[in-house]
């Protein structure tokens, strides 16, 4: 408060005081019309400016899934390294692939006052509803990050993570080019797919069924060539066995990570045959592994899923700590394919520009 303000605060009062006391002494009735003083003025206080946020009053509670592939250690090594680019605290949790886990860290992070925003990968599409909701009522900023969620929009800000069904998508339309050389009913392709209840592999089978039909895939599942390789190289690895074992007739694979693809690969040669001529392959997230393999000709294409996402999610958090609600409740990542058919040479250049 300005020292005229107070001043003429205290005046007003002084004054008013003054005339209060001049007519509570009068003892008789007044024979002149009483002196009317006006209220005194009371101005609210100021309104505090609110406080505008920096990356410096960030306290975030990131809830990663695991360890499970280069993507994901590509993920986590984006948001270490820009926390500390951008100067923001990070507290860093690996659920180790357990869905239980996440819960209990994020419940811990709702109970910890320092932590003002908290980051999610979520393992699962179900589960989170009471840590959502604890959160909210906690007021904390929440923000998904590379997984969607089934849950109520409004129990976090933003979720900023791949179209995986259009990832889906791009596997058919990859398998339908790699096959043009197959005849039309020799279009039999198996699926290694991501973990159960992991919106990647579920929106990215969804996808792929979508598309499929293009060039005439029958589904993997109604061919029982479908199952799971919860994202690593040796359980892919197995599956794609098991699926060889069961029938030679396979003319395609597409693994939902390149981690399953690798193992399909290998699968593939220790039953003596070629993959890229005998089963055409195609992987997903286009990380360096994934690029040697295409550039050897034994994956046909690898569709990108970008894990780079820290800086957007970031920014997306100190947005909504400073009331700033406007993003969309689902910000897509930007993301591309890349083939064998681009050669050897030109992959090698593009490679070393990646970061992962
Ligand atoms: O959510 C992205 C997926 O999760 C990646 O494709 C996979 O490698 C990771 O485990």
């Amino acid at each position: 408060m300005t020292k005229s303000r107070t001043l003429r605060i205290a005046m007003t009062v002084g004054v008013t005081v003054a005339l209060a006391a001049c007519s509570s002494t009068a003892t008789t009735a007044p024979t002149t019309a009483p002196v009317v003083t006006a209220p005194p003025v009371v101005t609210a206080a100021p309104p505090t400016a609110a406080k505008v946020y920096t990356y410096a009053d960030m306290v975030v509670g990131f809830i990663q899934t695991g360890s499970e592939s280069g993507w994901r250690a590509a993920n986590t090594s984006s948001f270490q390294e820009t926390a500390k680019e951008k100067g923001l605290k990070l507290n860093f949790y690996d659920a180790q692939n357990k869905l239980e886990n996440q819960i209990t860290a994020f419940h811990q992070f709702n109970q910890d006052p320092t932590v003002n925003v908290i980051i999610l990968a979520a393992l699962d599409v179900t589960g989170y509803d009471d840590v959502l909701k604890e959160a909210k009522t906690a007021g904390k900023v929440v923000v998904l990050e590379d997984r969607r969620i089934n849950a109520d929009a409004s129990l976090y800000y933003t979720y900023i993570g791949s179209d995986f069904d259009a990832e889906g998508q791009k596997f058919a339309a990859a398998m339908c080019d790699a096959l043009k050389g197959f005849p039309a009913d020799k279009h039999n392709v198996a699926e290694i797919s991501g973990a159960v209840g992991a919106s990647a592999a579920i929106d990215r089978a969804k996808g792929f069924r979508e598309k499929m039909g293009d060039c005439g895939i029958p589904d993997p599942t109604s061919l029982n060539l479908s199952q799971t390789g919860n994202w690593g190289v040796p359980e892919s690895k197995a599956v794609m066995e098991a699926f060889l074992k069961k029938t030679k007739n396979i003319q395609g694979v597409i693994g939902h990570n390149d981690e399953e693809a690798i193992g399909a690969i290998q699968a593939i040669k220790e039953a003596g045959l070629k993959p890229g001529k005998d089963i055409m392959v195609v992987g997903a997230d286009a990380t360096a592994d994934g690029f040697k393999y295409l550039i050897s000709g034994e994956m046909f294409a690898d569709i990108e899923c970008n894990p780079l996402l820290a800086p957007q999610v970031y920014e997306a958090a100190l947005k909504a700590l400073n009331g700033d609600l406007s993003l969309p409740k689902w910000v897509p990542s930007q993301e591309g394919q890349f083939f064998a058919s681009q050669g050897a040479a030109a992959l090698t250049d593009i490679l070393k520009t990646r970061k992962y």
